[in-house]
């Protein structure tokens, strides 16, 4: 029996790997974490499977479910949002089951940040104007923040932002980034990614929050940075002619 952790993606429900989907069909145990899992995933369940959304769970009943299953010799799918590696309080889950001497495997699903890009069709790294991308969020209720990793730090480096967790704090995000990025800033907010009802707002820093309007709310993710609608870029050595690469040496035609 092994709990199998799966990234559901970011909302869409064809936006899930091909090994995620087989292994909530193979697990009769499917335990969810609430909304921003797409429902449709769960018609992958198998018939009769015991389906349980752990939105108003605790950590102790969460994994109380998945020790029970274990009991009962059976896969447990475990759903978050995304992917795993970024707030999905997977951390947590893992070391409860490894205490448990229970086995699990992880399977990583397509994050916010890569459908925000997308719906904004955009590479967030472009030659010369942006090369590293911040994964990010602001303090909430329930997480404070460690003391270095604030907004004003990250804004020094002039780095793209993937703002997450932020949209009720949209105000104070752009009063910490004008100092480093300047009002003609490129923002965009993307809320509810790849969703049915997806909406997408590009301002500047300067204009954003009246754009916005309090209109997003939650699932929504701020991307800030001079990569955003820009079209006066270098192109990328990768694909310059006259660049040697180890698969097309210099003289191949194609
Ligand atoms: C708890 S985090 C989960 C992140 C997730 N594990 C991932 O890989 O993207 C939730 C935050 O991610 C962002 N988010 C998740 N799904 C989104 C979507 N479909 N569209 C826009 N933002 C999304 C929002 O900033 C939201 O507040």
């Amino acid at each position: 029996m092994t709990v199998h952790f799966i990234g559901a993606g970011p909302g869409a429900a064809d936006l899930i790997t091909l090994r995620g989907r087989d292994r909530i069909a193979q697990s009769p145990v499917c335990l969810y974490a609430g909304s921003l899992v797409p429902p449709a995933l769960l018609d992958h369940c198998p018939p009769g499977a015991r389906i349980v959304n752990t939105a108003p769970l605790a950590l102790d009943a969460i994994v109380a479910e998945m020790a029970q299953a274990h009991a009962a010799g059976q896969d447990v799918a475990r759903l978050h949002s995304g992917d795993l590696s970024i707030w999905s309080a997977m951390g947590e889950q893992v070391r409860a089951l490894r205490a448990l001497d229970i086995p699990f495997t992880i399977t990583p699903g397509v994050p916010a940040f890569a459908a925000a890009a997308a719906a904004l069709e955009a590479e967030l790294t472009l030659p010369e104007l942006g090369q590293s991308l911040v994964l990010m969020r602001t303090p909430g209720r329930a997480s404070a923040m460690p003391p270095r990793e604030n907004l004003a730090a990250f804004a020094r480096t002039g780095a793209t932002l993937a703002i997450h967790l932020s949209i009720h704090n949209l105000a104070s995000v752009v009063a910490d980034l004008l100092p480093d990025y300047g009002a003609d800033c490129p923002v965009a907010v993307v809320w509810r990614a790849s969703w049915p009802d997806q909406r997408v707002v590009r301002a500047t820093l300067e204009t954003v929050a009246a754009a916005v309007d309090g209109t997003m709310e939650r699932t929504a993710l701020i991307l800030v940075g001079r990569v955003l609608g820009a079209a006066d870029f270098a192109a990328s050595r990768l694909y310059a002619a006259d660049y040697e690469r180890r698969f097309r040496p210099q003289g191949a035609t194609a």
